[in-house]
Protein backbone atom coordinates (compact mmCIF):
# COMPACT_ATOMS: atom_id res chain seq x y z
CA UNK A 1 0.00 0.00 0.00
CA UNK A 2 0.90 3.13 -1.30
CA UNK A 3 0.54 7.10 1.03
CA UNK A 4 1.01 10.34 -0.78
CA UNK A 5 1.60 12.71 2.22
CA UNK A 6 1.09 16.64 2.21
CA UNK A 7 3.35 18.48 4.24
CA UNK A 8 3.89 22.85 4.05
CA UNK A 9 6.66 23.12 6.72
CA UNK A 10 9.82 24.04 5.74
CA UNK A 11 11.93 23.35 8.55
CA UNK A 12 12.04 21.07 11.48
CA UNK A 13 10.86 21.01 14.96
CA UNK A 14 13.38 21.42 17.05
CA UNK A 15 12.32 19.19 20.40
CA UNK A 16 14.78 19.98 23.59
CA UNK A 17 14.40 17.08 25.63
CA UNK A 18 16.25 18.19 28.82
CA UNK A 19 18.95 20.12 30.29
CA UNK A 20 21.84 17.45 29.43
CA UNK A 21 21.10 16.11 25.99
CA UNK A 22 21.27 18.82 22.99
CA UNK A 23 18.22 19.58 20.79
CA UNK A 24 16.60 17.06 19.03
CA UNK A 25 15.41 18.64 15.46
CA UNK A 26 12.58 16.36 13.71
CA UNK A 27 11.95 16.38 10.60
CA UNK A 28 8.65 18.28 9.45
CA UNK A 29 9.18 18.63 5.55
CA UNK A 30 8.53 15.12 4.82
CA UNK A 31 11.88 14.61 2.48
CA UNK A 32 14.41 14.06 5.44
CA UNK A 33 16.53 10.34 4.05
CA UNK A 34 16.77 10.11 8.32
CA UNK A 35 13.28 10.27 9.22
CA UNK A 36 11.92 10.69 11.93
CA UNK A 37 15.45 13.00 12.52
CA UNK A 38 16.33 16.22 10.24
CA UNK A 39 19.33 15.52 7.61
CA UNK A 40 18.95 19.07 6.37
CA UNK A 41 16.91 18.24 3.11
CA UNK A 42 14.49 21.00 4.01
CA UNK A 43 17.06 23.38 2.20
CA UNK A 44 15.80 22.23 -0.98
CA UNK A 45 12.42 23.85 -0.15
CA UNK A 46 14.00 27.33 0.33
CA UNK A 47 12.83 28.34 -3.62
CA UNK A 48 9.30 26.95 -3.77
CA UNK A 49 7.20 29.40 -5.24
CA UNK A 50 4.16 30.66 -2.95
CA UNK A 51 0.72 28.95 -3.70
CA UNK A 52 2.91 26.53 -5.58
CA UNK A 53 2.15 22.77 -5.02
CA UNK A 54 5.40 20.11 -5.65
CA UNK A 55 5.68 16.02 -5.74
CA UNK A 56 9.40 15.73 -5.06
CA UNK A 57 10.46 12.09 -6.49
CA UNK A 58 13.63 10.45 -5.77
CA UNK A 59 13.53 8.53 -9.56
CA UNK A 60 15.14 12.17 -11.02
CA UNK A 61 18.49 12.67 -9.38
CA UNK A 62 18.67 16.14 -11.27
CA UNK A 63 15.15 17.24 -10.65
CA UNK A 64 13.46 15.73 -7.87
CA UNK A 65 10.87 18.98 -7.73
CA UNK A 66 7.61 18.98 -10.01
CA UNK A 67 5.41 21.42 -9.81
CA UNK A 68 1.86 19.55 -9.99
CA UNK A 69 -1.30 20.96 -10.93
CA UNK A 70 -3.77 18.76 -7.67
CA UNK A 71 -3.25 16.27 -6.36
CA UNK A 72 -6.28 13.63 -7.87
CA UNK A 73 -7.84 10.57 -5.87
CA UNK A 74 -8.20 7.58 -7.53
CA UNK A 75 -12.00 6.28 -7.15
CA UNK A 76 -11.90 3.17 -4.06
S1 LIG B 1 12.79 19.37 8.21
FE1 LIG B 1 12.79 17.73 6.84
S2 LIG B 1 14.88 17.44 6.41
FE2 LIG B 1 14.85 19.07 7.77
Amino acid sequence: MAREVTHDATGPTRIDPDDHDGDIYVCACGLSDNKPFCDGSHNGTADEEEGVRYKYENDDDEEPRHPIDAIEYADD
